[in-house]
């Protein structure tokens, strides 16, 4: 194949997650696009042409990769074509993707309103940095109350981010009820999108002028790559390219941008399986005794399930668990379980889980820490690809040695 940009972005959503970004190697006819490994690109060599090699404009277009180099590029038309947005410009990081859409839009004495449960290094990034020491102001709500959004917008509001599903507790906010709040008041709206998986949930259509992703989860799906992305509007995506690729240099590097294009071609296969596995394994706990709770998007006792319906075609594989068990209890389960990894990340084939112990129950984690909305034995649950019924007996043998 050897679509021209224009007509990839023209194929339905499974077709461009595989050919878009996608070409012919020049050199050697490979029909996958070669890793980069460069640090300089040769420039153009008399005064006619020389301006060229650094024409921003021409995305490809390359002088010097930690401004853009071939493996971001292709991932970014790829990406973008998969969100729907215009353009895309990719990070080091989910953090470093926020972080420079962020740097990129505030400045001293502008208002952002946050989503108050989002990822913990975004709430830290606001925080301690954002707030303490760069002077943005920022109030941090509850985005599942529209009228506390409402109320915490002002004339002085830059932007409004959300988180939704949110990273770990799984709220959902409403987000074409929170774009049109921000364009009455002449804010940006964001949304970090990272639990819907890229094709589950489509912001943009929603109102939302950009869209953030933690590549390293969903997007990568197999765990051995990291890396961010932010989609939306051409004029902020080359804002934030200008501002944040060139002057914070938090670059993608041509190996994991490579993973990550390589990983999109299933994406669109891989979530419906995550959601599916998801529903059935949130069945089996919800009606399991020593299970306290559990909160996943697709239950009806969710508290967004409607909002989540309207937004999301499908539930992602992000769920919490709490267990009727102290602490030692917990780390009984963690240990017995024999399928399902106790570790940090999301979004992998294999199935992860996270403990989020609370204060006085372990070891100081410092700002890992949401008291209000973790209560004791809560887990945060990433379910996998593998075959449903293997997780659930996982889980229910782990769940017999729970005292
Ligand atoms: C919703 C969300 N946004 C951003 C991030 C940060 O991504 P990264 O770890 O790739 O920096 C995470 C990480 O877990 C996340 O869950």
């Amino acid at each position: 194949m050897d679509l021209p940009p224009d007509d990839a972005r023209r194929l339905r959503p499974a077709s461009r997650a595989i050919h878009c970004g996608e070409g012919v190697d020049a050199e050697t006819r490979a029909i996958r696009r070669p890793i980069v490994m460069a640090n300089s690109f040769r420039l153009n060599d008399d005064s006619e042409t020389l301006a060229e090699s650094f024409d921003w404009e021409n995305t490809h277009a390359f002088n010097y990769p930690r401004s853009r180099h071939p493996n971001a590029r292709y991932l970014e038309e790829r990406l973008a074509a998969i969100e729907g947005g215009e353009d895309c410009v990719v990070f080091a990081s989910g953090v470093a993707a926020v972080g420079g859409a962020f740097f990129t839009l505030l400045g001293t004495g502008d208002h952002i309103v946050s989503s108050r449960i989002c990822y913990i290094g975004i709430h830290g990034l606001l925080v301690e940095h954002l707030a303490k020491r760069y002077g943005v102001e920022v109030t941090l709500v509850d985005t599942t109350d529209l009228d506390a959004v409402r109320a915490a917008i002002r004339p002085m509001t830059k932007l409004v981010h959300v988180e939704t599903p949110a990273n770990p507790t799984t709220l959902c906010s409403d987000i074409a009820a929170i774009a049109s709040l921000a364009k009455t008041a002449g804010a940006l709206i964001s949304v970090d999108s990272t639990f819907s998986g890229m094709v589950m949930q489509k912001p943009l259509e929603l109102g939302a002028d950009l869209v953030m992703h933690s590549l390293t989860k969903y997007v990568n799906g197999h765990g051995d790559g990291l890396g961010g992305a932010v989609i939306g509007r051409q004029d902020l995506i080359t804002r934030i390219r200008d501002a944040a690729s060139i002057h914070l240099g938090a670059t993608i590097n041509a190996v994991d941008a490579w993973l990550m294009m390589r990983s999109c071609v299933t994406l669109p296969l891989r979530m419906p399986r995550h959601c599916d596995n998801a529903l059935r394994v949130a069945h089996f706990l919800e009606a399991h005794p020593k299970v306290h709770a559990v909160r996943y998007p697709g239950l009806k006792s969710h508290p967004q399930h409607a909002v989540a319906t309207r937004q999301m075609s499908g539930f992602g594989g992000m769920m919490n668990v709490i267990l009727k068990t102290d602490p030692e209890g917990v780390f009984a389960f963690l240990r017995s379980l024999r399928v399902i990894t106790h570790a940090v990340c999301l979004g992998h084939a294999e199935s992860l889980v996270q403990y989020y112990p609370q204060e006085g129950d372990r070891p100081d984690l410092g700002v890992l820490n949401y008291p209000e909305d973790i209560g004791a034995g809560f887990l945060r649950l990433s379910v996998g690809l593998e075959d449903p019924e293997d997780l659930i007996d996982d889980l229910a043998q782990a769940l017999a040695r729970v005292p």
